[in-house]
């Protein structure tokens, strides 16, 4: 069965073929140079780039997939949650493809994808495990128990964690997006005097950074903007955003009796957060599976392989879904 993925829920426009579970082609293209210059995402130069490149993203697709469009069976694209103007582009695309085709098609929750981005191409260990998607937009613990059954166990009350590296990165100066930008300043030291924690919320697997990104901006005020404080505060912000993270996904395999621990997301980049879960899921023997780099960012390849699964467990949508901002997790 060849399943076509498409994803535009925020600044990626892209689209990837599978054949069952086999990935067969994964195309992505990013608007973030068009962002960069007002240091965040702008929503309509976001949709209106998806409408532009579109096409372009799908035919590269399909011609690395060898495949033709007719040779399509289901389509599976994120309707939620992100941009309602980016996510409306790729809705309405699929939707208008799966009626030429006569083929039906899938809405999928991108944070769902992140949690199951590792297994794309890969063997997929047996459910349940827990999941930790770190993103831009979302910082989830869930357990997942099926394709179409995860339940959420934690997520962050204020700001996602890729969006407190965002902000504290603009402190320090650094430009749009800042978590990458953040990592290398961060790595111009070994170890740094600066104190900062994230808020704990002690007997519970939420996560809070607001608080941590305000610290930055008075450690920013406080020391000076020599390249190396620079750095020590990035160092230490970094170091504390790991450690909760890491500590909260270990903690709930360990509260649920759970060896595999799963995770995806643009901020699974960080090459000390991959460290940090190595470590401590070697410490507690849990066996660790994180996406590849290249799945860890926006990419079609997640939301086709997700679609296909959830199809074969009898969903599928209706032409009336519509895309949401949000979506209960
Ligand atoms: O998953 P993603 O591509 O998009 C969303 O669904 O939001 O995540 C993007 C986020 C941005 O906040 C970006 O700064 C962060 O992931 N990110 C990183 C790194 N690479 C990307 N954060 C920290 N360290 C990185 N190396
Ligand atoms: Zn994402």
């Amino acid at each position: 069965m060849i399943t076509l993925g498409i994803e535009t829920s925020c600044d990626e426009t892209a689209a990837a073929v599978l054949r069952d579970e086999k990935l067969l082609s994964s195309a992505v293209s990013s608007s973030v140079h068009l962002h960069r210059k007002f240091g965040g995402i702008v929503p309509e130069i976001a949709s209106r780039f998806h409408l532009e490149f579109i096409n372009p993203v799908l035919d590269k697709a399909l011609k690395q997939a060898k495949i033709k469009l007719t040779d399509v069976d289901l389509v599976a694209v994120t309707s939620a949650p992100g941009l309602v103007g980016s996510l409306l582009v790729g809705l309405s695309f699929a939707k208008g493809l799966s009626f030429g085709l006569n083929k039906p098609f899938i809405g999928v929750n991108h944070i769902h994808a992140h949690l199951l981005s590792a297994f794309v191409g890969e063997k997929r260990p047996p459910f349940p495990f827990i999941g930790t998607a770190v993103s831009g937009g979302h910082t989830l613990i869930a357990l997942v128990e099926d394709f179409h059954r995860i339940k959420t166990l934690g997520k962050t009350r204020d700001d996602a964690a890729g969006e407190a590296f965002d902000k504290a990165a603009k402190l320090l100066g650094l430009p749009y997006p800042g978590g990458p930008e953040l990592e290398k300043l961060a790595a111009r030291v070994k170890e740094s005097p600066v104190r900062l924690t994230c808020a704990r919320l002690e007997d519970s697997l939420d996560f809070s950074f607001s608080g941590i990104k305000t610290a930055v901006l008075y450690k920013a005020r406080e020391m000076s903007s020599s390249p190396t404080d620079r750095a020590r505060i990035a160092h230490s912000f970094q170091k504390a955003v790991v450690d909760v993270i890491a500590q909260k996904s270990v903690q709930a395999c360990v509260q649920r009796g759970i060896k595999t621990l799963a995770g995806g997301g643009g901020v699974v980049c960080n090459g000390p957060l991959r460290e940090r879960l190595k470590e401590l899921t070697a410490e507690y023997g849990i066996d660790l599976k994180l996406a590849p780099m290249s799945f860890c960012g926006d990419n079609a390849a997640m939301i086709g392989y997700l679609g296909y699964n959830l199809f074969l467990r009898g969903k599928q949508s209706r032409y009336d879904l519509t895309p949401k901002a949000t979506s209960r997790l």
